[in-house]
């Protein structure tokens, strides 16, 4: 198991929302996530702070109280995460460290969720396998999203580069290093309503044609990647941002990001995540780069430079 109890951040370069229908999403960690220290204090319940997100909660007692329906959702999530563990609810105190914003459509509470099972799963000497950490992990996920992919969270285990399916889970990719630029919006947004809005404009119909597109995006993306041609990837970048537009997850915002991106000398430029709300990233030549991060500026975005893969 690892040294760090840590959960990475992570991007979907493409295939957000098609994934939840079966259809592969390319998507990469960030070098950065979250950690959770473990410190066992003196009586007193299962508690959690994450200072950066202004976020301290207790976990609820026991399965009813996990159903109760007004119950902070994340203290159900810190709850199901012990009862996957089998541990109860311990003294403990859990004390995270995000270098992530939370509610970004960068993977934050997959990235809290993952962090918090191996730090409890190390207190308690368990040897637990990477699935069993996602096993734990996906608990508190489906509290807070409903039906998640499960990407996020084999992304927060697994870290790097890879194509993920439903049905296959997480295949690592060697692919051409890759610097994605990333521009969190500050809008806040839910996973969950936003993959309602999908299944509704679909009819959640894995055979919609707009599904179908991201999914078939997807491939042409990683093939060109895997081809060092960024203008090719770009290209399809642009394409599955419109079409998850036409799908109602995008916002003027978002969609202001990613032209202004463009407009600075992007390749392409997308939101990342499930959107209405969230970040946009962007691929752009290098000498462009500080042109984009302007150009977020200018809007009020404090984007930043992830490099994956290579
Ligand atoms: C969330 O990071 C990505 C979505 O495709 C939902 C999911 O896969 O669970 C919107």
């Amino acid at each position: 198991m690892r040294d760090t109890n840590i959960g990475w951040g992570k991007v979907i370069v493409l295939g957000e929302h098609a994934v939840v229908y079966g259809y592969p999403a390319l998507a990469a960690a960030l070098d950065r996530g979250v950690t959770i220290d473990v410190v066992p204090t003196r009586g007193g319940s299962l508690r959690l702070s994450v200072e950066a997100w202004d976020l301290k909660l207790e976990a609820s007692d026991g399965p009813r109280r996990l159903e109760a329906p007004d119950a902070n959702p994340m203290a159900r999530g810190l709850s199901a995460i012990a009862d996957a563990l089998g541990i109860g609810r311990p003294s403990l105190s859990l004390i995270g460290e995000a270098q992530i914003p939370p509610g970004a459509g960068l993977g934050s509470s997959a990235a809290l969720a993952v962090a918090i099972a191996i730090g409890l799963a190390k207190h308690h000497e368990l040897m637990l396998s990477d699935d069993a950490i996602i096993e734990a992990a996906s608990a508190s996920e489906r509290i807070l999203h409903g039906k998640p992919s499960g990407i996020d969270v084999a992304l927060a285990v697994h870290g790097g580069l890879g194509v993920f399916r439903r049905s296959t889970g997480l295949r690592p990719f060697s692919a051409p290093e890759l610097r994605i630029l990333v521009g969190p919006s500050g809008a806040p947004r839910s996973t969950a309503l936003m993959v309602e809005r999908v299944s509704e404009v679909t009819g959640a119909a894995a055979t919609d044609e707009r599904l179908t597109e991201l999914g078939g995006l997807t491939d042409v993306g990683a093939t060109a990647l895997l081809a060092k041609d960024f203008a090719a990837l770009g290209v399809a970048m642009n394409r599955a941002h419109h079409v998850l537009g036409s799908l109602g997850v995008s916002t003027p915002q978002l969609d202001m990001l990613c032209q202004v991106a463009r407009d600075a000398g992007a390749w392409g430029a997308k939101l990342t995540g499930a959107g209405g709300g969230g970040a946009v990233i962007a691929i752009a030549p290098r000498q462009r780069e500080a042109a984009v991060l302007a150009a977020w500026k200018q809007k009020g975005v404090n984007g930043f430079v992830a490099t994956v893969g290579g």
